[in-house]
């Protein structure tokens, strides 16, 4: 027995181990309930009397120097991981939380991305407006409600200053101060008088698309509105073009896309209509052409603007509109994953 464990001893004292589940199967072999040094102890009572203080001690010393052993190595491994750490200086200091993109951006960012690929470019213009390029240059007439104190922020009681309703105000600037072709797009946000409710708010996002060339047809504008509905919600989307009216575009239509809640069967969100209406669109009024100086005799295009909420209501299902300006973080974290 004095042997057997010495022998133990000398092979505890060279044990080596790379890595903590080394070093753990180590201790499983040695130290555990079935471990070699618990069985020399449950075989103690078998030592003959005389013997039992030397062994006693010789076990003890055994045991000892083998937790010692699973010590040394335990720290060594800590060291070598400091080491490991002060050595990398570009490591980020602490585990640093990552933020989320707003949802209204990502949706955004998404509108975007589709229409870059079929060539389209970004401007923006101003919040704060006159009625020049919100109203008149669009072809609103004189007596239109919009330019009511009820429909529109007006600031300072000046009837010339105003927080733009749509971001049609852009098409205004940029046909003003650009030669065809354009193709742009123009994101933003817009500014209603409107009471606060889950489906209204008194600001919300838009993106205008606006294309002027030679040529340019509603056939045009159907084609980059179907590809737009099929990558933003699915191979699967459907689209349909409702006749509208507004005063810049003639003719002028809304676009509704299959329900891609229940997929067209009929749902709340869709009132059991199987559609949903997302934007606006229609041929630029020839009007509104020559109002920014292009010769409408040469030049046609499209128009259309859509709303970024309504979008993301329906790509991500937020009912509440005011979810979006909130700032719950609860909410916000949900979008962690996303892009
Ligand atoms: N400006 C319109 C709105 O805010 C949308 C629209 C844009 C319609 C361009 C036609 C063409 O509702």
């Amino acid at each position: 027995m004095k042997q057997k464990i010495k022998q133990i001893l000398t092979e505890v004292q060279q044990v080596v181990a790379k890595n903590n589940e080394e070093l753990e199967l180590f201790r499983i072999q040695y130290l555990s309930k079935k471990g070699i040094i618990t069985e020399l102890f449950n075989d103690f009572k078998n030592v003959a009397n005389e013997e039992k203080r030397e062994v006693g001690q010789l076990l003890n010393e055994l045991k000892n120097a083998t937790q010692q052993r699973i010590n040394d190595l335990k720290e060594s491994f800590a060291s070598q991981q400091v080491d490991a750490v002060k050595s990398d200086l570009t490591r980020t200091a602490e585990p640093i939380k990552l933020g989320t993109r707003h949802p209204l951006s990502l949706t955004k960012n998404r509108i975007i991305d589709i229409f870059a690929r079929i060539g389209f470019t970004i401007a923006e213009g101003p919040e704060i407006e006159d009625d020049w390029h919100v109203f008149g240059a669009l072809n609103f007439p004189p007596e239109h409600p919009a330019r009511d104190m009820q429909d529109t922020f007006f600031i300072e009681q000046n009837p010339d200053v105003l927080l733009r309703t749509h971001t049609s105000s852009v098409q205004s600037h940029v046909m003003t101060h650009q030669k065809p072709p354009i193709r742009m797009l123009f994101p933003g946000r817009v500014y209603r008088n409107e009471a606060i409710s889950y489906r209204a708010h008194c600001f919300f996002h838009q993106v205008e698309g606006l294309y002027i060339d030679k040529n340019v047809s509603f056939a045009d504008l159907k084609q980059a509105l179907m590809y737009f509905a099929k990558e933003m919600f699915g191979e699967h989307t459907q689209i349909r073009l409702r006749p509208s009216y507004f005063p810049f575009t003639e003719p002028s239509a809304e676009m509704d896309i299959s329900c891609n809640i229940c997929g067209g069967k009929g749902c709340p969100f869709c009132k059991h209509t199987g559609w949903v209406e997302i934007l606006g669109c229609g041929m630029v009024d020839p009007n509104v052409l020559e109002n920014c100086g292009i010769d409408s005799k040469v030049y046609t295009g499209y128009a259309f603007g859509m709303g970024v909420e309504r979008i993301t209501n329906l790509k991500y299902q937020v009912k509440d509109l005011r979810m979006f300006s909130e700032n719950d973080v609860r909410f916000l974290q949900q979008f962690q994953s996303a892009e």
